[in-house]
């Protein structure tokens, strides 16, 4: 969950440096911090919070950190997301050796780290910081101590070493070096003229260069200005294939709004028309999954689904199960990822597993999947990152969810392209078996009209905003659904907690009766979802009961509906809609609720405190 940068080149280091911390920052935003070649010597400059704060820093020492007539060329960054130790400037990495010569910045977690920092202290060590990542540079400098060899001291340590690593070292020895090193943490390699780049992810190099490498597990790579070498963890070079990428500065541009949360709950519309245009391009056509490669024979036997996922992705985990369920009639149970490692597996070869993650790298997901595959059954993966490593644990079998970068910590536009991708992977499905396909022929033309029924739900921003900011002082708020709905009352439970760290509940409404009716009063919003169909006249009726019990009523409805207009105080109106394309627009009003009401309360709505976008740890 932490971010890494480097840079090796003839070009200004420290802004290189900053750029890419700013472009990383969504991973963790607890502490930041480079380490620079300057002169003979290593530096390291540190700061609590976020990354302007290193920047306040910089300004003030500038003379010394951007190098005198540009003889600094060599650097690494860091943004933390704490989890070992608390987020101090002694805790914030880069991390030195005792004796200052070798800089490491870490993004993981070494599970055995107290056995090897027991062991160096044996041998005399002395450490400052409460992190795992001390023992890595420790480590590596008792190693060298050793050897005499920079490749052999990586090696022998990382082969010590258990857990996650994505690594980035400097020593002071080699002026115009950094040494970088995978495993189960990504790390990608930009490659430049006269340059050289390292970061945590694609969309921070693709400002720089238009080429990359991707580091997979196991491997180590020597970046200076000429080239870039790679080696396995046994020291020995290998090759690795290079990468073009598209150059694009567009991952920090807000387009015009304030913050990054109103920009991509805006972009929902133009996501959705992107992957429509890939997958399904007209209603007249089969959903474009072909190359998924999944027997009819095979789809025809499959004896259940299970999705995994984390939060959001869970949630449309959840709208996926209902989608699925009504158009192929396979079983599908949804888990939480982490739950499902402490649950019996029941998958068969038979089987389908769909792992859900923005990220590609949720470590919960990564390791659920891995669990669930070892039955034999066949994986789909969905995600934003065709970089990830569910990604690459899905191979053929990945949908990429397309909806662009995501900067903003709270998912609102991938929330939107994971459910998408779930309907026309449930449509596929259908008629690969050849399942109901009077229904799928109308649902697939109701689909075409997403894009256009999502922008009239957007163009409500204003009215929204109006009728929500009076309710910015509750101190609590309940959520309540049926049916397809009841994700997006998790859903608006979830996005309203972590944006305005307000309390918020979800619920299916029926179930309000058997016990959390019991928190209502007139403090205590009630939110309920109500569109027509199946569910309507029963969230009318347990939203009755809650009226009853004098709570505020706010009502996420259609225009014209009247019943609910006389029932409830305030309105959130969204365009007429069928109620199994529902989840696309009632989640919309959601999205605004919290982000407005998080605005009102002052709070970082990009970077809400405690989180993380990528969470890597277990
Ligand atoms: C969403 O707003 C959250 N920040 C979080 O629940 C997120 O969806 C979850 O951590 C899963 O992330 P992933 O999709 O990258 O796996």
């Amino acid at each position: 969950m932490c971010g890494i940068v480097g840079y090796v080149g003839e070009k200004k280091l420290v802004p290189i440096l900053l750029e890419g911390l700013h472009c990383l920052e969504y991973r963790g935003y607890d502490s930041s911090g480079i380490a620079i070649h300057e002169g003979q010597s290593l530096n390291v400059i540190k700061a609590v919070g976020k990354i302007s704060k290193l920047e306040e820093v910089l300004n003030v020492n500038g003379n010394s950190t951007n190098g005198k007539n540009g003889s600094v060329h060599c650097g690494i960054g860091h943004t933390r997301w704490a989890t070992h130790g608390e987020p101090t400037e002694i805790n914030a990495h880069p991390h030195f050796d005792t004796e200052e010569n070798i800089a490491v910045v870490h993004n993981g977690i070494i599970r055995n780290y107290i056995e090897v920092k027991e062991k160096l202290i044996k041998e005399g060590t002395v450490f400052k910081s409460q992190t795992d990542t001390e023992v890595v540079v420790q480590l590596i400098a008792y190693n060298f101590k050793q050897s005499k060899s920079i490749l052999k001291a990586i090696c022998k340590s990382v082969n010590e070493l258990e857990g996650s690593y994505a690594l980035a070292i400097l020593f002071k020895s080699e002026h115009n070096k950094i040494y970088a090193v995978r495993k189960e943490s990504p790390l990608v390699i930009g490659i430049g003229k006269k340059e050289n780049y390292l970061a945590s992810d694609t969309p921070t190099l693709s400002r720089f260069v238009d080429k990359a490498a991707r580091l997979l597990d196991n491997e180590i790579a020597e970046l200076s200005k000429k080239e870039v070498v790679f080696y396995n963890f046994k020291g020995k070079k290998i090759k690795k294939k290079i990468l073009r990428i598209s150059k694009s500065k567009d991952i920090l541009d807000k387009r015009g709004f304030k913050h990054y949360l109103a920009k991509e709950i805006n972009e929902q519309s133009e996501v959705v028309l992107t992957l429509l245009q890939e997958l399904l391009p007209s209603a007249e056509k089969s959903v474009q999954l072909d190359y998924l490669k999944l027997e009819p024979k095979f789809l025809k036997e499959v004896d259940r689904i299970l999705i995994l996922a984390c939060g959001t992705a869970y949630h449309a985990g959840l709208v996926g199960k209902h989608v699925i369920e009504k158009l192929t009639s396979i079983p599908v149970e949804v888990q939480f990822a982490s739950e499902y490692l402490n649950s019996a597996s029941l998958l068969t070869k038979k089987s389908l597993i769909v792992g859900i993650s923005q990220s590609g790298e949720t470590a919960d997901t990564i390791a659920a999947i891995k669990k669930a595959i070892s039955s034999g059954a066949t994986l789909i993966g969905i995600t934003n990152r065709p970089d990830s490593a569910l990604a690459d644990m899905a191979k053929n079998h990945l949908i990429v969810s397309r909806s662009g970068v995501e900067v903003s910590v709270a998912a609102t536009k991938t929330f939107t392209t994971q459910m998408l991708v779930l309907y026309l992977l449930a449509v596929y499905i259908s008629e690969t078996i050849n399942h109901e396909p009077s229904t799928i022929n109308l649902l697939k033309k109701e689909l075409r009209q997403l894009p256009q029924l999502i922008d009239q739900t957007l163009a409500k921003s204003e009215f929204y905003q109006e009728q929500i900011v009076k309710y910015a002082s509750s101190k609590d708020f309940v959520f309540i659904g049926r049916g397809i709905n009841y994700p997006i009352a998790l859903e608006a439970a979830l996005k309203l907690k972590e944006l305005s760290y307000i309390h918020a509940s979800g619920y299916a409404s029926g179930e309000m009766k058997h016990g959390p009716i019991a928190v209502l009063d007139r403090g205590v919003p009630v939110v309920s979802i109500i569109v027509p169909g199946e569910t309507y006249e029963r969230v009318i009726q347990n939203s009755l009961e809650a009226k009853s019990r004098k709570a505020p009523m706010i009502a996420v409805a259609v225009d014209g509906d009247k019943k609910v207009d006389g029932i409830f105080d305030t309105v959130l109106h969204i365009p007429p809609v069928s109620e199994i394309l529902s989840p696309f627009l009632t989640v919309i009003p959601m999205q605004f609720l919290s982000y407005y009401i998080a605005e009102h309360l002052g709070r970082d709505v990009d970077q809400p405190r405690n989180l993380a976008k990528s969470v890597t740890v277990e």
